[in-house]
C-alpha cells in the first residue's frame, strides 16, 4: 500500500488514542545502551522508525522484544565498532545511538546521517560539544568515526542554537563520564526532559530538568541500573489530529493528549476560533466551520509553536478567514507542503525560504498529490480532509515514520479514508 485515498467534506466528530510519542521513544531506546541490564520501554509507537532502532539494536547484539504492550531490550552483549546499513542514513533520528555507544563502548563508526527535504541537517553541534567531552573524530572508508582514547570527560557545554539531538547526544554521553558537565543552551523539548526522566530512573543524576541548563553528574566507574519506563503520549500526533478538526470544523477527543506540553498549539487552536478544554481523558476540540486566521504564526523551540506541527497548521487555514504570515525559523526548507496545497486550489505565497502569506480561499479541491517527507506528508492528508472530492496522497512510507496508523485514526474520527 503507497497511497492514501480521502474523500473530503467530512466534519471530524469522536475521540481517538493518541500514540506514544515517536521523538521520545527512539532517543530512550539508544539510552537503554547504558546499562547491561534489562529496561522495559512501554508506549513506544509501532512505527518504521522505532522498527528500525529495535533492528539497529539487535545488530548491535542486544536481545529485544515487543511484549506487554513494551519493548524489553536485554543489552548484556553489546558488539562495539561498526554501526552499519541504510537504518543509520536513511534515519536522522538513529544519530543519538552516537552518544549512546560512545558511552557503553568507547568509539563507534557510523554511516553520516543524511539531510532530508527540510534542511541539510548538520551535525556540527554535536561534534563540537563531543569534542569537548574527549571524543575524537575522524573519517574512516567515508565513514564518521568517534572514539574517546582517554575516556569521556565532563565539561561546560555551550550551545549556540537549540538542538534537541545534540543535546540528547551530550546527555547520553555525560552520565557515564568522568566528572560533571553543565549544558547551556539545553532543548527543553518535552522529549528531551523525558529522555532525562528515563535516564534519572536507571540512576542518572540530572538537575535543571526541563530548563535550558542541564547539570549531569558523572557516573565514572559505576553502573546505571535498568528501568521499568512509560514513554509520554506523542504530541505532534496530537497535533495533527487537532488540526484536522480545525481544518473540518470538527468536535472531537484527543484521548490521553499530552495537553501539558501543547500550551502554545492550544493557543493557536483558540486564536483561530476552537474551544480546547482539558480534561482527566484528554482535550475536546470544538471548531467553527471556518477558522479565522491569526495575522502571524512564528516557529520556535519548546515551548514556542512547534516546527513540526506548522504544515499541520498551515493547512488548516487554507480555508479560513483571513491571512496569516507563517514564519518558519527551525528549518531552511519546510515548505514543500505549498506547492501541492496551491495545487488543490490554497492561496498561499511564498515570501522567502522562511516565510508564506497565507489568504483563506472557500475550498480545496480534491486532487492527486505526494508527501515529501512525514509531517508535510501528514498535512496532506488533512487537505483531504478539507477537499471537496477525493484526493490521493502517494509516498506513505514517509507518514509510516511518524504515525501507527493515521487512516484508523481518523476514521476512528469518522473521516472517509482508506490506505491502498
Ligand atoms: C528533532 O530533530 C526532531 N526529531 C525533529 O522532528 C524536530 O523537528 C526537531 O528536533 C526540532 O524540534 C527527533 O527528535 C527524532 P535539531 P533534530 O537538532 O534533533 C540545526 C519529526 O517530524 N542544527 O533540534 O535533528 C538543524 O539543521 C522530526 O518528528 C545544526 O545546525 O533537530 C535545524 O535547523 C522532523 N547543527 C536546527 O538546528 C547541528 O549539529 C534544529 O535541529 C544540529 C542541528
Amino acid at each position: 500500500m503507497d497511497s492514501i485515498h480521502i474523500q473530503g467534506g467530512v466534519s471530524l466528530q469522536g475521540k481517538v488514542p493518541i500514540q506514544g510519542s515517536k521523538n521520545a521513544a527512539l532517543p530512550i531506546l539508544a539510552a537503554s545502551l547504558l546499562t547491561k541490564e534489562t529496561s522495559c520501554i512501554r508506549n513506544c509507537p509501532r512505527i518504521a522508525d522505532v522498527y528500525r532502532m529495535v533492528s539497529l539494536l539487535k545488530n548491535l547484539g542486544c536481545k529485544v522484544s515487543w511484549e506487554d504492550g513494551g519493548i524489553r531490550v536485554s543489552p548484556v552483549h553489546v558488539c562495539c565498532g561498526e554501526m552499519r546499513g541504510e537504518a543509520i542514513t536513511g534515519m536522522r533520528s538513529s544519530l543519538c545511538l552516537l552518544g549512546a555507544m560512545l558511552s557503553r563502548c568507547g568509539e563507534v563508526v557510523m554511516e553520516y546521517p543524511g539531510g532530508c527535504v527540510i534542511g541539510e541537517r548538520p551535525i556540527d553541534l554535536h561534534l563540537v560539544a563531543l569534542e569537548k567531552m574527549g571524543v575524537v573524530f575522524s573519517e574512516e572508508n567515508e565513514r564518521l568515526r568517534a572514539a574517546s582514547p582517554e575516556g569521556i570527560h565532563g565539561a561546560e557545554i555551550i550551545f549556540p542554537m537549540v538542538s534537541v539531538g545534540a543535546t540528547e547526544n551530550v546527555l547520553l554521553a555525560a552520565v557515564l563520564a568522568e566528572g560533571d558537565t553543565v549544558i547551556r543552551g539545553a532543548a527543553k523539548e518535552p522529549e528531551v526532559t523525558a529522555l532525562c526522566h528515563y535516564l534519572q530512573s536507571c540512576g542518572a543524576v540530572i538537575e535543571g530538568v526541563g530548563t535550558g541548563e542541564l547539570r549531569i553528574t558523572g557516573r565514572s566507574g559505576k553502573v546505571l541500573e535498568g528501568a521499568d519506563f512509560t514513554v509520554p503520549a506523542d504530541r505532534i500526533v496530537a497535533g495533527t489530529y487537532l488540526f484536522g478538526c480545525i481544518a473540518t470544523g470538527g468536535n472531537i477527543l484527543l484521548e490521553g493528549a499530552p495537553f501539558d506540553q501543547m500550551e502554545a498549539v492550544l493557543r493557536v487552536a483558540e486564536q483561530m476560533g476552537s474551544s480546547c478544554d482539558v480534561t482527566r481523558e484528554g482535550i475536546y476540540v470544538q471548531s467553527p466551520k471556518r477558522p479565522k486566521l491569526p495575522p502571524s504564526l512564528r516557529t520556535a523551540p519548546y515551548p514556542g509553536f512547534p516546527t513540526d506541527m506548522q504544515s499541520m497548521a498551515l493547512t488548516a487555514m487554507t480555508t479560513g478567514v483571513g491571512h496569516c504570515l507563517i514564519e518558519e525559523t527551525i528549518f531552511e526548507n519546510r515548505f514543500r507542503v505549498v506547492e501541492p496545497l496551491v495545487e488543490m486550489g490554497a492561496d498561499i505565497e511564498i515570501l522567502d525560504p522562511a516565510r508564506v502569506l497565507v489568504k483563506g480561499v472557500a475550498r480545496l479541491n480534491g486532487k492527486a498529490v505526494e508527501a515529501m517527507e512525514l509531517r508535510g506528508g501528514a498535512a496532506l492528508v488533512l487537505a483531504g480532509l478539507m477537499a471537496e472530492g477525493q484526493t490521493q496522497v502517494s509516498g506513505v512510507a514517509y507518514i509510516d515514520r511518524g504515525y501507527e496508523n493515521i487512516c484508523r485514526d481518523l476514521r476512528e474520527l469518522g473521516a472517509r479514508v482508506v490506505s491502498v
